[in-house]
């Protein structure tokens, strides 16, 4: 299982080496979440309307290693951002990655930037 986390690492904006042209904006459901692949990863991309934000996370839950986070509910927690697992409700900082209900490792986020109607994530590789 450890294997699977692996692969993924937070990458703040100024160790960005590749920005991935994911999809266009309106591929995104608003107030809601997409799953789009880079390499090996599966990457949750929150359209976060309400905040006018959005945000990227490892699409795979810490809790039962399954491929979900993409399907969670987004929400606030006191001003931040956060997405809850759909299956057993586990919640994470979109901006810490930091599991806010409960002492499981960390999610890894990435920065996003739209750019020309299209989503970018950034990679560190
Ligand atoms: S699999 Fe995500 S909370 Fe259980």
């Amino acid at each position: 299982m450890e294997e699977i986390l692996e692969i993924y690492k937070t990458t703040t904006v100024n160790e960005v080496a590749v920005w991935f042209k994911a999809a266009k904006v309106s591929d995104f459901p608003k107030n809601g979440g997409a799953c789009i692949k880079y390499n090996n990863k599966q990457i949750a991309v929150f359209n976060f309307e309400r905040k006018q934000e959005w945000y990227a996370c490892q699409n795979v839950c810490p809790h039962k290693m399954e491929m979900v986070l993409s399907r969670g509910m987004i929400g606030d927690q006191g001003g931040v951002p956060k997405v809850a697992c759909p299956m057993h409700k586990k919640t994470f900082s979109l901006e810490s990655g930091e599991n806010l209900n409960g002492d499981l490792e960390p999610i890894a986020t990435y920065p996003v930037k739209i750019e020309d109607g299209f989503v970018y994530i950034g990679f560190s590789e």
